[in-house]
């Protein structure tokens, strides 16, 4: 690019006028991008909202249709699946039983709303008593005998009808051991989105409360991502990429920019950002008090992280972005 200098060249002449502004715009938010996160628990008609996150509930899987066929009449794409189980156990038995909240949920939805993309969340801690994303031994994470358990999980949603399995544990080796089950047991062309840069973030505070995953014991150090590094997110999302990850994650989002846009630039498959719940809280909370216009931050913050190079934005907000953008 050579800009010949003012008064030659005036960036504001392309600012003039809303449709000239929009005729020049490198970046678009749309629809199909967003996939919007939801909660399931056993029950009927139940429909229960969390304190730390106004606007979300932990929604029993007729609720879940309800939300669901809301999301899919404002052409929302896609949801992810996230299950509160009605008991733990160190085992996780709960991720990967037949009729496991989400293998009941999965099926449900694709019965009710079969171009409805119905996307996964694998991991363990909703389900461990303890609340970590493996099995425990003596106050330790273990690797890999978690891999078999996650395996197991994924296979089961898949066998449900998910549509892409996407796992959050941050084991090594996980993505691989998905794809080889899943190949396995025949389900040859279910995508893996992976969490593939997932830091150990404070932003996932209020998700914890709705997920009822925060740990019993410690924090997520030891297998989530420190917060000061790049080039290590760098190296994770190329080894899920070896292991046969279809789609690559970045989370948290917003703070998290810088890495969304390497992995974009070095890697160009298919990137998803997740808008986690703590930047979701911090939106809601600011806006509750008018200090800030809710819609106007929102969209800026996922423009945003479009213009990073995010290709898809999993978002709390994406029924209210789904009418604003229309
Ligand atoms: C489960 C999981 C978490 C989130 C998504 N999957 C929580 C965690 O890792 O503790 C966070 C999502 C959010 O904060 O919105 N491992």
């Amino acid at each position: 690019m050579n800009y010949p200098g003012f008064p030659i060249s005036r960036p504001r002449r392309l600012r003039t006028s809303p449709a000239l502004r929009r005729l020049v715009a490198e970046t678009q938010l749309n629809v199909a991008q967003l996939v919007l996160p939801l909660f399931a628990r056993s029950g009927k008609k139940l429909r229960r909202p969390v304190e730390a996150m106004p606007g979300v509930f932990q929604l029993s899987p007729d609720e879940i249709v309800r939300e669901a066929t809301a999301a899919h009449a404002l052409r929302v794409p896609a949801v992810l699946l996230f299950g509160i189980p009605d008991k733990k156990d160190d085992r996780a038995s709960g991720a990967y039983a037949k009729n496991g909240i989400v293998q009941t949920t999965v099926r449900l939805l694709k019965k009710e709303l079969p171009s409805l993309l119905v996307i996964t969340d694998v991991c363990l801690c909703e389900y461990m008593a303890h609340g970590h994303c493996g099995i425990v031994t003596g106050g330790k994470i273990l690797n890999d005998p978690t891999l078999k358990l996650l395996a197991r999980t994924a296979a089961s949603h898949a066998e449900s009808g998910a549509d892409i399995v996407a796992p959050s544990d941050m084991m090594d080796g996980r993505v691989r051991a998905i794809r080889a089950e899943l190949d396995n047991e025949g389900f040859l062309d279910t995508p893996i989105m992976s969490y593939a840069a997932k830091f150990a973030s404070a932003f996932y505070g209020p998700f914890r409360e709705v997920a009822e995953s925060t740990p019993k014991f410690g924090d997520r150090r030891s297998y989530q991502m420190d917060a000061a590094n790049a080039n290590e997110a760098m190296r994770e999302v190329a080894l899920d990429i070896q292991e046969g990850a279809d789609i690559v994650m970045v989370k948290p989002a917003l703070a998290y920019l810088d890495i969304i846009h390497r992995v974009k630039k070095e890697f160009g498959l298919p990137t998803a950002a997740y808008a986690v719940s703590g930047e979701h809280a911090m939106i809601k909370a600011a806006a509750q008090k008018g200090w800030i216009d809710e819609r106007a931050v929102t969209l800026e913050s996922l423009l945003a992280m479009r213009r990073a190079g995010a290709d898809i934005l999993i978002t709390y907000a994406a029924m209210d972005v789904a009418k604003w953008i229309k």
